[in-house]
């Protein structure tokens, strides 16, 4: 999969001025033959979801999505089935990473595709995906939840002042230890020092190079107190908390705290590494609670927030994920239909308690039966609630790739970090441009 190929078409400025010149020409021919009205572009044409028509679905919803371990868009779509009598839900996986999945989507809104209905999207798409009309307005939708919705989770739907999907489950990094081995970490420093006190102490984190390692970066980056833009969108990622953190990481891969092999992780592979037994701390997400409770480890692991950066203060990358209604669906009733289930308070409860997965709606985590199955729910909230979000922009993946690719370099020992950082800074001034 090519993830290194260029912005999109109309991700750079030549190919925006063609695009205005084309609407400002459809406008034209617009305003001659009805009089009056102008064809506005982008987002601001897509049409939108009409909240009530749920009620009236019929046929099936295809569900397109990253290859899941938790089971949460099987499962789903297997109880809306279920529920619902007169619609039927089926999850299709495109893509073994967010990265993957996101190339698999965009090929088929290129396309026009009609295979798929609803899209599971990653938090960071909602930019890129909405500015280029891929996908249908649910402002409505989410106006009628958001009282109930953890406020950050419905921020990461929005693109010019209108929501663009439901949120689905929220996400917030947390770490796995083994309590008869290591200590609760308290901050990074003395996270990596304990893990490599012993062979069995060891942390494994996502270092492949995707998407995952810019959060895992992007994480200690937060907590050291750097950033990537300020709120003006001026690039800050040239500096000495950068320089700090790239050390940090790429020392505890030299003095064993990291497991080398951590440089061709994602999360799955992350997570049955630790199952082994073999090593002390692990960086994952909450779905893995549960499956590391049905492992032998069941016992003697423990979960804990992300820890502070030493003198500076603990913090997160907001992740999660959304349910986006596909502009080219030929079931868009069938897919409003999904939605509501999907964020009923009852179904929230269950991506909880069934999934271990983040609800986004905040009522969730005081429940009873959550709280049973999932005992960290208060601390996984206070984590979600802290939680920082990625840069927000419509080229977010060629940020993104910046960050990953140059981190990845650092710690695989093919460049230093001096020239890494100022290559980090220049290629997201390039991106940023790009729009
Ligand atoms: C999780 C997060 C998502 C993030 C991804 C990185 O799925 O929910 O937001 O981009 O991990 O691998």
């Amino acid at each position: 999969m090519d993830l290194n190929r260029p912005a999109l078409p109309l991700h750079n400025k030549a190919a925006n001025k063609t695009a205005l010149a084309a609407t400002a020409l459809a406008a034209a021919l617009l305003l001659s033959a009805c009089g009056g009205g102008v064809a506005p572009q982008g987002a601001e044409q897509a049409a939108a979801a009409d909240p009530s028509s749920g009620a009236n679905a019929s046929g099936n919803v295809n569900i397109c999505g990253v290859k899941d371990a938790s089971g949460i868009y099987k499962g789903t779509a297997e109880a809306f089935t279920k529920a619902n009598g007169k619609v039927t839900a089926k999850y299709t996986e495109i893509g073994a990473t967010t990265d993957e999945a996101r190339t698999q989507i965009v090929q088929r809104l290129e396309g026009k595709s009609t295979e798929c209905d609803l899209f599971v999207t990653d938090v960071i798409w909602t930019s890129e995906f909405a500015s280029q009309g891929w996908l249908l307005d649910q402002t409505k939708l989410v106006e009628a939840n958001k009282d109930r919705l953890i406020p950050s989770t419905v921020e990461t739907t929005k693109y010019q002042d209108k929501y663009w999907g439901s949120p689905f489950f929220t996400n917030a990094g947390l770490i796995y230890y083994q309590k008869d081995k290591v200590a609760k970490p308290e901050t990074w420093q003395q996270l990596y020092t304990e893990a490599a006190k012993a062979p069995g102490n060891g942390f494994v984190y996502q270092g492949k190079q995707y998407e995952g390692l810019t959060v895992n970066f992007l994480e200690m980056l937060y907590s050291a107190g750097g950033e990537v833009l300020d709120d003006q969108g001026n690039v800050k990622i040239d500096s000495d908390e950068t320089r700090e953190v790239l050390n940090f990481m790429t020392e505890g891969l030299k003095n064993g705290s990291a497991d080398r092999a951590v440089l061709t992780y994602n999360e799955d592979p992350a997570r049955l590494a630790y199952e082994s037994g073999n090593f002390g701390y692990q960086r994952n997400w909450p779905h893995v609670y549960r499956l590391l409770n049905a492992t032998p480890l069941a016992s003697s692991f423990a979960v804990a927030p992300l820890p502070a950066w030493e003198g500076g203060k603990a913090s997160g990358v907001l992740g999660g994920w959304n349910l986006a209604i596909s502009a080219h669906s030929t079931n868009q009733a069938g897919a409003v239909a999904f939605i509501d289930f999907a964020t009923t308070p009852d179904w929230q409860k269950h991506v909880a308690m069934d999934f271990s997965q983040a609800p986004v709606n905040e009522a969730a985590y005081s429940d009873p039966g959550v709280l049973q199955k999932m005992p960290f729910a208060t601390e996984l909230l206070a984590s979600v609630k802290a939680a920082k979000p990625r840069p927000i922009s419509p080229v977010y993946p060629q940020i993104s790739q910046a960050i990953y690719k140059n981190v990845y370099a650092v710690l695989s020992g093919t460049a230093s970090t001096e020239d890494a950082v100022k290559k980090m800074a220049e290629e997201i001034t390039t991106a940023k441009a790009s729009f």
